[in-house]
């Protein structure tokens, strides 16, 4: 499917409709679960918010989202219903602390992982209904390399891989940058060890997964940051608020907000790359790639 299929009238809208705007995409990505990706996606998507951002956080873990859970939120509503052509994308999203927007995933939904194109064009319309009021999507994956998972990352411009301190962790990451590496070509990667004792220990999980990386790969990684295993953040998540919205100043809730400080020195996307119309669009054709490259 091209651009000019899918947008036929963005020329048009660059010249004389509003300013698009641009979106900074990030995906929270690892290769193993249960190393905390839905916890820093949260975490990091509140502590955007709270420096000012835009943010709205994506749970695209279509078969187990649980992004809602660890909120406490309960929507009634979500991307299927979009996808059904029942509700539009502003219907479906809940608001979150300080002002988080979160399009909620469907648990257990087998289908949400397997979008046909004409549902995933529906999916780009919604979203690009979107992208005035937005500065940063934060979009929260499944752990693996699976199709979808593959397809989000490779349409995100900035890519955080979430590793701890276990030898199945770090070699499940380095299975996951490897493939989108070699098969899409992906060579930038931020890199969070979480469950760590301190920052020093932060560094060394950083330094082992890059050894690797750098001995048998042409990538670069950069260490975003370190946040600490908290009992705190357990309290948190038991209670479904963020860390960083119950106890502030907890040891993971000030790593998290040291991660935000990070993520918002990042550079702008250029050109229409930035544009949230274009993430769906890739995340559309990056599906196509896969599912071409395995049915060929
Ligand atoms: N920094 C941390 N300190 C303590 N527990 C953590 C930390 N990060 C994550 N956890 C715990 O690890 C478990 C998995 O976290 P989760 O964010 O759901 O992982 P994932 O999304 O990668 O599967 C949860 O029970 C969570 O409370
Ligand atoms: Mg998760």
């Amino acid at each position: 499917m091209s651009l000019s299929n899918t947008f036929p009238d963005l020329a048009t809208r660059q010249r004389h409709g509003p300013q698009l705007r641009p979106v900074q995409v990030m995906v929270v990505a690892s290769g193993k679960g249960g190393v905390g990706k839905t916890n820093v996606s949260v975490n990091l998507s509140v502590a955007l918010s709270a420096c000012g951002k835009e943010v709205m956080l994506l749970d695209a873990d279509m078969g187990l989202g649980n992004v809602d859970v660890l909120l406490g939120l309960q929507p009634r509503k979500n991307l299927s219903h979009v996808l059904n052509g029942s509700h539009t994308l502003k219907e479906i999203i809940v608001k979150g602390p300080a002002g988080l927007s979160i399009v909620p995933s469907s648990s257990g939904l087998a289908r949400m992982a397997n979008l046909s194109l004409i549902e995933h064009a529906g999916v780009i319309r919604a979203f690009s209904e979107l992208s005035q009021d937005l500065d940063v999507l934060v979009v929260d994956v499944a752990a693996g390399v699976s199709e979808g998972v593959i397809s989000f990352i490779c349409a995100s411009q900035e890519v955080i891989v979430v590793v701890c301190d276990e030898p199945t962790s770090i070699t499940d990451a380095y299975a996951l940058i490897k493939v989108l590496h070699l098969d899409y070509g992906l060579s930038q990667f931020h890199v969070i060890s979480n469950m760590v004792q301190n920052s020093r220990e932060g560094r060394i999980l950083y330094h082992k997964l890059a050894k690797v990386c750098d001995r048998f790969l042409d990538v670069t990684l950069h260490l975003m940051g370190a946040v600490p295993y908290d009992p705190y953040l357990r309290k948190a998540v038991k209670r479904q608020y963020a860390v960083v919205q119950m106890f502030p100043g907890s040891p993971s809730a000030r790593a998290f907000k040291e991660l935000a400080r990070v993520a918002v020195k990042w550079p702008l996307p250029g050109g229409t790359r930035g544009y949230l119309e274009f993430f769906v669009e890739r995340l559309i054709n990056s599906g196509t790639k896969t599912r071409d490259m395995l049915y060929d």
